[in-house]
């Protein structure tokens, strides 16, 4: 069941939560599935939920930065972020702190602990409530589309939750960036609703690339991931016979099919909000290939291309 929130629907979902139950709840990215993260079987549940192939490390939701700094130990450059960016969608991977009572589970057994303090005010609201941090992986089955409505949640995940808390659309609409802090040079893992621009400012310098190495650790990076069924054809000029179209901006190129503007006046905030809701849409009107015009690089282009890319990858067999 999904929950309009009153002060009523937030203790019932701390409840579930403090009883080692999933509620999925919204973030202003995407909605997560939320559990305690102190709770070993509690984290196991998230993962048999989602149908994770692997223990893939999970984010750590806090609603204050001083819980974070008890989790993990902040350089000082990740210190400057996480004041300078949270609450908001940035999650940030610092070594865990010497006697951090997080579930080996959440981690995936690495040393490291990633850590997000996201802004929207329902998920707040519910750490505070549950009293305790919550991990909180995008609530879709594993390899799927982010659910960014209530009702995404409930069409993925329905009869495996305890419940939804609906705070209605996510605004920012494609997960938070990542970036680890673990080396001298913050690198960046994931591109997300934090523009790199806006880091790398903050900073005073660029963002490291990924090792190789790092990859793996990082399943946003998986090559195959946030899937639709339909087949993607990207930087399209045209639209083929039977291709139902995903546009940016104008002029449109000419279509007989469906269409969708993530958007028209060329806007990637508003793109970007839009993003998983419109391949969702084109995705259920049971459309085989959609052709997707180019959406530029910069700004949260960068995260948008970053999600078509895998959306478009070959995918891994069942
Ligand atoms: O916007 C978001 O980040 C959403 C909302 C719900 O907060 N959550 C989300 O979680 O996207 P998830 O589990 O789908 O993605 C977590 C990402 C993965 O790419 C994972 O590999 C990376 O964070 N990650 C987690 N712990 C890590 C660690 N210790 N080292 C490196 N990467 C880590
Ligand atoms: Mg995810």
């Amino acid at each position: 069941m999904t929950e309009k929130i009153g002060a009523e629907a937030l203790s019932r979902a701390a409840a579930a939560i403090g009883a080692g139950e999933l509620v999925a709840f919204p973030t202003e990215t995407v909605y997560g599935l939320g559990a305690d993260a102190l709770n070993e079987t509690a984290v196991a549940r998230v993962f048999e939920a989602k149908g994770r192939p692997r223990f893939n490390p999970l984010i750590v939701h806090v609603a204050r930065l001083e819980e974070a700094m008890r989790l993990g130990r902040f350089s000082a450059e990740a210190r400057l972020l996480a004041e300078r960016f949270w609450p908001g969608p940035l999650t940030l991977v610092v070594p865990q702190a010497a006697a951090c009572p997080v579930s080996l589970l959440a981690s995936a057994g690495l040393d490291s602990i990633a850590l997000r303090m996201p802004a929207h005010p329902l998920a707040r609201a519910l750490i505070e409530a549950a009293g305790r941090p919550l991990v909180g992986p995008s609530a879709n089955p594993s390899g799927r589309l982010s659910p960014t409505t209530a009702d995404d949640v409930m069409h993925g995940l329905g009869g495996r939750i305890a419940l939804v808390l609906d705070g209605g659309p996510c605004p920012v609409g494609v997960e938070s960036t990542v970036v680890s802090c673990l080396s001298e040079r913050p690198v960046l893992l994931r591109p997300g609703g934090l523009p790199r621009e806006a880091i790398e400012e903050a900073l005073g310098h660029s963002l490291a690339a990924p090792e190789p190495s790092e990859r793996p650790v990082s399943p946003g990076q998986l090559e195959s991931h946030y899937a639709p069924t339909a087949t993607l054809r990207l930087d399209a000029a045209d639209v083929r016979p039977g291709e139902a179209l995903l546009a940016f901006g104008a002029p449109v190129p000419a279509h007989a099919g469906s269409m969708r503007n993530l958007s028209g006046r060329g806007d990637l905030v508003e793109a970007a909000a839009n993003l998983f809701g419109m391949l969702r849409q084109l995705d259920a009107e049971g459309t085989s290939v959609i052709a997707v015009m180019p959406v530029p690089r910069h700004g949260l282009g960068e995260a948008i291309n970053d999600r078509l890319a895998r959306a478009a990858a070959p995918r891994p067999a069942p």
